[in-house]
């Protein structure tokens, strides 16, 4: 039921993909915060259908109306409310859907657990619920800038093609750099062309966002059963098409030792204490310890291709499908800020849980 997440800096999303609008209410963000519509409307800007011909071709200016919550650029500590009204929705490209399951999309489990479905776009398993992500996670990375944290995503693998990206200096404006948001030139163009050639084929592909978040403190995170990576393991499988997360070192750390796969302590010049590697991926006992947090996020091809496909109808009749509607070949572009979002969210709501403690 819930389309709430979060404990003290808390989101809570609404709206249908083909419905009059999406949007977000974020409760819990402190007062007097400076708020800037326009860093929120350029997050939005990044997440849009329509910006380049590797995505949808929906015509989305997606343009937030702040309701609720701020004055004068300033947040009052009241919920913040933010609207995104739908304007190029076209019920018509999905009367097929009414009568037939889409493969591997949320059309049969929603039937199954509501009995009645928004059917046009997907209702709210259309990634068009993520607008309203996008801007309350905009807002937590203002609160997080202000601490000096900060995120950055990019596509680092397509369809088994991999990117070479050094995590440690990667910045947003090389990520932004091309269309496909990979910060690796020579990768990227392999990528577009395979993203062109499955377009073409009427097919998808799937990869890999990796993101990092730098100047996180040691101690964000509750043990136990809020353990920072299992609140950002839930925060990322909650987007739509994710089928995996890895912290740190991951699967791959399976096929180490202890011996080479330890991160030692030093003393920094600062006094500080930081490790020499970072194969916990910033975080130890569930608690952050001071180096990057870092995140693999994988992505499945797109459900929805455009070729015809058999599956059954409502009453399970064998039948066939052949989708119409404009759909993404691969998710990956317009999820890099999505996963920026959804970081930024967590690590807001660890902030203020580890703030409530001193
Ligand atoms: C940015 C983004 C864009 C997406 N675009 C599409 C799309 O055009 N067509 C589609 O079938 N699925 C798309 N998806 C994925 C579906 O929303 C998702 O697969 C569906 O809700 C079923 O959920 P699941 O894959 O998590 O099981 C997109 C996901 C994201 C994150």
């Amino acid at each position: 039921m819930s389309s709430s997440f979060g404990t003290l800096f808390r989101i809570t999303t609404f709206g249908e993909s083909h419905g009059p609008g999406v949007g977000v209410v974020v409760d819990g963000c402190p007062p007097r915060l400076p708020i800037s519509e326009a860093s929120i409307q350029a997050e939005l800007d990044r997440r849009r259908p329509g910006q380049s011909r590797l995505v949808s071709q929906r015509k989305e200016d997606d343009r937030v109306e702040i309701l609720s919550g701020v004055v004068d650029g300033n947040s009052l500590g009241t919920p913040i409310a933010m609207l995104i009204r739908n304007q190029d929705a076209r019920g018509k490209d999905y009367e097929d859907i009414a009568r037939a399951y889409r493969p591997s999309h949320a059309d049969y489990t929603y039937d199954a657990k509501y009995g009645v479905r928004a059917i046009a776009g997907g209702g709210r398993a259309s990634a068009r619920e993520t607008a309203g992500r996008v801007a309350g996670g905009a807002i937590a990375q203002q609160l997080l800038a202000l601490r000096g944290v900060s995120i950055v995503a990019w596509v680092d693998e397509v369809a088994g093609l991999t990117a070479a990206v050094d995590e440690t200096v990667v910045t947003r404006e090389q990520v932004d750099t091309n269309d496909l948001r990979c910060p690796d030139p020579d990768a990227a163009a392999k990528m577009i062309e395979r993203i062109e050639q499955a377009r073409k084929d009427g097919d998808s592909v799937g990869g890999v966002i990796r993101a990092i978040a730098r100047g996180v403190p040691a101690g964000w995170g509750e043990p136990i059963f809020d353990k920072l990576e299992a609140d950002l393991g839930k925060a990322m499988l909650s987007i739509p098409a994710v089928k995996g997360v890895e912290n740190g070192s991951g699967f791959a750390g399976t096929l180490s030792t202890g011996s080479a796969h330890n991160d030692v302590f030093y003393r920094r010049d600062d006094g500080s204490i930081g490790t020499r590697t970072n194969r916990s991926g910033g975080i130890q006992g569930g608690i952050s310890n001071g180096e990057p947090v870092t995140l693999r996020i994988a992505f499945k091809p797109t459900a929805t291709i455009m070729r015809e496909q058999e599956t059954v109808d409502r009453d399970g009749n064998p039948t066939t499908l052949m989708p119409r509607g404009r759909h993404d070949p691969c998710v990956l572009p317009r999820a890099v800020p999505i996963v920026e979002a959804m970081f930024a969210l967590v690590l807001a709501d660890h902030c203020l849980r580890q703030a409530a403690r001193s």
